[in-house]
């Protein structure tokens, strides 16, 4: 039997979890560090995701056969090639091919060089070249910070007024620290997550996913890490999905290899449905949060065995359910700004809920952790089905600093 080290402390890490837990193959689950909705599936280890050498000890003392890795810090810092290194086992990209997510510059040129459709766009260091070049443009205009932001790096501003603003924060506050901004057209249409499985030439499509990134309902407020998701998706047509996969996830996984940045782990495509055809947002190296935790859910199929054939060059069997499932993020009051934690959550422990984050007192009391706390994930044999049971089951969770959208599928439920 095997033992599985997952890497992170999320939804996204309590879903790969879940799913894991039920391989025939595994038979000892461990989380580094993990959070309080996990331990009842999981040994919860001190480690941080940063500290890639203490989990490379740890692995090695352990005699870990798989390790996962959920979050981008971890691989932008190094931990397959340091787990690599010591001849240890671990699904995620190296360093050098985590660039696709850690550079968005490299990621827009790498799309240019290859033919892969995406916004058109140009980067910027200097604020005052960045705002001659806004002042010609149309309006709106998105403007990204190149480098980890967590998804909040991406503004898109309707005015000059507003792009000033940005341009300001990003290129002289240096508000997420020193980078450059690449300024961009607006891309109008429906955005949706595309994850594949992926080992150099080799890309097997997982199911697809919409996330929700705007903080209220009505795709109201700021963008965030993502508010709530669901799969499969329904306005997408089965030539959309092969357009996906062959013209944008295949291409990009080829010129990766061409880039002599061999890919191997979740290759993430953000893509976005324009009355042009499907283009690229953005790409992530990693499982998506949090689509992982709809997405996951509907596989039928031994995750373990799935990622072990990927990781062997062989097919892997992917089977899926049929029901939909939709999930709705509880977050801080205040998130994706300011917001305080340590309140109470009365009903955070049942089935059908991942944490993000929370942690447990000296009672055993869940206490909110983080910006996202919870995530409530409910199956239907429609979208519809799946929407009116998360909300129910949000009903039966307790705490005064959280909200949620209640609009999650919806607008698409009524196109
Ligand atoms: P990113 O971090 O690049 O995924 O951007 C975060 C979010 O900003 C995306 O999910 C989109 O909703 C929005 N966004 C980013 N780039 C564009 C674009 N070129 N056109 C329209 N919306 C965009
Ligand atoms: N849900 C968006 C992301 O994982 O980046």
């Amino acid at each position: 039997m095997k033992k599985v080290l997952v890497i992170g402390s999320g939804g996204r890490e309590h879903a790969i979890i879940d799913a894991i837990c039920k391989s025939r193959w595994v038979s000892q689950v461990f989380a580094a560090p993990g959070n309080a909705g996990m331990v009842k599936l999981a040994t919860c280890v001190d480690i941080r995701e940063t500290e890639i050498d203490k989990l490379v000890d740890f692995a090695m003392q352990n005699e870990i056969d798989l390790t996962i890795v959920g979050p981008e810090v971890s691989l932008a810092l190094g931990i397959v090639n340091a787990f690599l290194n010591n001849n240890l086992c671990i699904f995620g990209p190296t360093k050098e091919a985590a660039i696709i997510e850690s550079s968005k510059e490299y990621a827009k040129n790498l799309m240019m060089k290859y033919n892969i459709p995406t916004a058109t766009y140009k980067v910027f260091t200097v604020f005052e070249e960045a705002f001659s070049y806004i002042k010609q443009n149309k309006f709106p205009i998105v403007l990204k910070y190149d480098g980890l932001a967590a998804g909040k790096g991406v503004i898109i501003a309707y005015t000059l007024k507003e792009a000033e603003q940005a341009l300001r924060s990003m290129l002289l506050e240096e508000h997420f620290g020193k980078g450059s901004v690449i300024v961009e057209e607006f891309l109008e249409g429906e955005e949706f997550s595309f994850m594949c499985l992926c080992n150099h030439e080799q890309v097997y499509p997982l199911e697809m996913a919409q996330d929700h990134k705007r903080a209220y309902d009505n795709d109201q407020g700021p963008n965030t890490g993502g508010m709530g998701a669901y799969s499969p998706v329904p306005f997408l047509s089965s030539s959309d999905k092969e357009y996906a996969l062959n013209s944008i996830m295949i291409p990009t996984a080829k010129a990766l290899v061409q880039e002599k940045r061999p890919f191997c782990g979740i290759l993430y495509g953000g893509l976005i449905k324009t009355k042009t055809g499907i283009k690229v947002i953005e790409f992530n190296c990693r499982f998506g949060d949090p689509e992982t935790e709809v997405v996951l859910p509907r596989l039928r199929s031994d995750l373990y065995e799935v990622i072990m054939s990927v990781l062997h060059q062989k097919k892997p069997v992917l089977e899926w359910e049929d029901f939909s499932t939709i999930g709705i993020v509880l977050a801080s009051k205040g998130y994706p700004e300011q917001y305080k934690k340590g309140y109470v959550i009365h009903g955070a422990d049942q089935n059908h809920i991942y944490h993000m984050g929370t942690t447990l007192d000296e009672q055993g009391q869940y206490l909110t952790a983080g910006g996202r706390v919870l995530f409530v994930v409910e199956k239907g044999s429609t979208l519809e089905e799946a929407n009116h049971k998360a909300l129910q089951m949000i009903e039966s969770i307790h705490c005064e600093n959280l909200f949620h959208r209640t609009d999650i599928g919806k607008r698409i439920l009524k196109k």
